[in-house]
C-alpha cells in the first residue's frame, strides 16, 4: 500500500486526533501540510509532524493557492465553517475527510454533494461509530440475514453531565445560531446515521419529533445568584460553580482553557482563575445563553415499514450509548460502553430463543485490530484505517461513509428538528 499525504484544516481537537494516525502508522499516512488561524495549534502541528514555517497556513486561501502535493484533506473545522472551506476544497479538486455534521442548512448539503459528484471528489464523513468493532458487529449480524430483516430500532444516548456542562452549557455547541447546529444535529446526528445505515438500505419516509430545554434555565438559578460565579453569593451551594466544576474537577480541560490560547500545559491557575470571570466557562450554567433543547426523541418510519426510536436524554449520571435492534427471527442489544452484545436467536423449531454473548475485544483480536486504541471505542483509529485503504481504491468495510451514505442521517436530523419546531410529522421528501 502506497504511503498517503494529506493535509489538515483546522486543527483542533478532532484535527489532531484524526491527525494522530499518521503518528501511529507511519507507513500509511503523512501529515504535510496544516491550517488553523490559532498560532497555538499551528505550533503544536509544527511539533508533532516537523512541518517547516512554509507547510503552515494562517488561513485556508494561503493553502490553497501554493499547490501542496497532498493526497486528502482532513476538514476538521467547527460546524458552521464546514460549507464553506469544504466547497474551496473540493473545487480545488481534493478529496475529503470532513467532520460530521456536514452542515446544518439542507440546500448546503446538496450542494456539496452535487459539487463533488461534478468534480469527481471523494467526500468521507466521520461518523466514527461505524467503525467501531461494537456497531460494526451489528452491522454484520444484520447483514448475514440469519435474523431475517430489521422490524425496530431502539437507540439512547445519555449524555454525561461534565460533557453536557462543557460542550453544550458553556461550550461552543450551547447556541445553534452561533455554531449552526442544534443539539441533534452536533451530538445525535452519528445516532440518526447508525439508523439509516443498519437497517440495511431501507429509506427513512416520515419523522416525529419532541423536545425541550429545561434543566439549565433562568427560572432554575438559586435565587440571588449572578450572570458570573467569581462574584456569586450562591457559590458555595451550586454543583456548577465554575470555579469547583471547571477549575477543580477540570473535566475537559481541551474545551475550557481553549480562549487561554496556550498549550494547557503551560496555563497557569492564575490565568485560569482569571479567565474564569469573564469567558463563558465562569458564567453561572443557568444564565448562559444556551438556546438549545436537552432532551429529544425521535420517531422513523421506513419505506420498508420498519420503525426506528431515538432518544437523547442530556445531563445524565455517565455516557451511555444503547441499542435494540429487533429482527423478525432475532434480537441484538447492548451498551456500546460495555464492548459487549447479547444477540439471541429464535430457533423456529423450539420456539425459543438461543441467547449468545458476544465479546466485541475478543471479535477484534480475532480480526488482528488494536484493542488498545481509544476515542469514541476505536472509532477515531479505525475510520483513518478504513479511509488510506478507501482512497486507494482497496477493498473496505461496510462502514465506509461517503457523503452520499450520510444523506439519510442528516435529512433525518432536518426533517427531526422542523417537525419538533411545527409540532407535526415532517416527510422526508421535505428535503430529498
Ligand atoms: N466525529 C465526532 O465524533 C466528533 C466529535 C466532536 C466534534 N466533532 C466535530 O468536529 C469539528 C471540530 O470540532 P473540535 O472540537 O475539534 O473543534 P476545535 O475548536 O477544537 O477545532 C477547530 C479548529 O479549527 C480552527 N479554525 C477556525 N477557523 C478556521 C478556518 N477558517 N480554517 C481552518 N481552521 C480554522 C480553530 O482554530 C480550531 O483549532 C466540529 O464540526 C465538531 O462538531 C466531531
Amino acid at each position: 500500500m502506497r504511503k498517503l499525504k494529506c493535509a489538515v484544516v483546522g486543527y483542533g481537537d478532532r484535527g489532531s486526533r484524526y491527525s494522530d494516525y499518521a503518528l501511529k502508522c507511519p507507513d500509511e499516512l503523512e501529515v504535510v501540510a496544516v491550517v488553523d488561524p490559532r498560532e497555538v495549534r499551528r505550533n503544536a502541528a509544527k511539533k508533532a509532524f516537523s512541518l517547516p514555517d512554509e507547510k503552515v497556513f494562517v488561513d485556508i486561501d494561503k493553502f490553497l493557492n501554493v499547490n501542496i502535493d497532498c493526497d486528502f484533506v482532513i476538514n476538521a473545522t467547527m460546524d458552521q465553517l464546514h460549507y464553506i472551506t469544504a466547497t474551496k476544497l473540493i473545487d480545488k479538486g481534493f478529496d475529503l475527510l470532513l467532520e460530521k455534521p456536514i452542515t446544518a442548512v439542507p440546500d448546503e448539503l446538496k450542494d456539496l454533494y452535487e459539487r463533488s459528484k461534478k468534480k469527481g471528489t471523494k467526500i468521507v464523513v466521520c461518523h466514527v461509530l461505524r467503525y467501531t468493532p461494537f456497531y460494526s458487529e451489528i452491522k454484520n449480524i444484520i447483514e448475514s440475514g440469519k435474523m431475517g430483516k430489521v422490524v425496530n430500532l431502539q437507540l439512547n444516548e445519555h449524555v454525561w453531565y461534565g460533557h453536557f456542562v462543557n460542550a453544550y452549557v458553556r461550550g461552543k455547541w450551547k447556541s445553534s445560531k452561533e455554531c449552526g447546529s442544534g443539539l441533534l444535529l452536533a451530538k445525535c446526528c452519528h445516532d440518526t446515521d447508525l439508523i439509516c445505515w443498519l437497517n440495511n438500505g431501507a429509506k427513512p419516509v416520515s419523522v416525529s419529533s419532541f423536545g425541550s430545554k429545561s434543566l439549565y434555565s433562568e427560572k432554575n438559578a438559586p435565587e440571588g445568584s449572578t450572570e458570573y460565579c467569581y462574584d456569586c453569593p450562591k457559590k458555595g451551594e451550586c454543583p456548577f460553580n465554575a470555579y469547583d466544576f471547571e477549575l477543580k474537577h477540570d473535566f475537559i480541560p481541551f474545551y475550557t482553557w481553549i480562549r487561554i490560547n496556550k498549550p494547557l500545559d503551560e496555563i497557569t491557575e492564575e490565568e485560569k482563575i482569571e479567565y474564569l470571570k469573564t469567558d463563558d466557562f465562569g458564567k453561572c450554567v443557568y444564565r448562559s445563553g444556551m438556546d438549545i433543547v436537552d432532551r429529544q426523541c425521535v420517531s422513523v418510519e421506513f419505506d420498508n415499514g420498519s420503525i426506528a426510536t431515538l432518544n437523547m436524554i442530556a445531563a445524565g449520571n455517565s455516557a451511555g450509548r444503547h441499542i435494540h435492534v429487533v429482527c423478525e427471527w432475532g434480537e441484538i442489544i447492548g451498551y456500546v460502553e460495555e464492548n459487549k452484545l447479547t444477540v439471541r436467536y429464535f430457533d423456529k423449531k423450539k420456539l425459543a430463543f438461543d441467547t449468545e454473548i458476544v465479546d466485541l475485544n475478543e471479535v477484534n483480536k480475532l480480526k488482528g485490530n488494536d484493542n488498545s486504541v481509544t476515542g469514541h471505542y476505536g472509532g477515531d483509529h479505525f475510520i483513518m484505517k478504513d479511509l488510506v485503504r478507501f482512497l486507494q481504491g482497496e477493498p473496505v468495510s461496510s462502514s465506509t461513509t461517503t457523503i452520499e451514505d450520510s444523506l439519510s442521517g442528516h435529512f433525518v436530523v432536518y426533517a427531526a428538528e422542523r417537525a419538533r419546531n411545527e409540532r407535526r410529522v415532517v416527510d422526508i421528501k421535505e428535503f430529498e
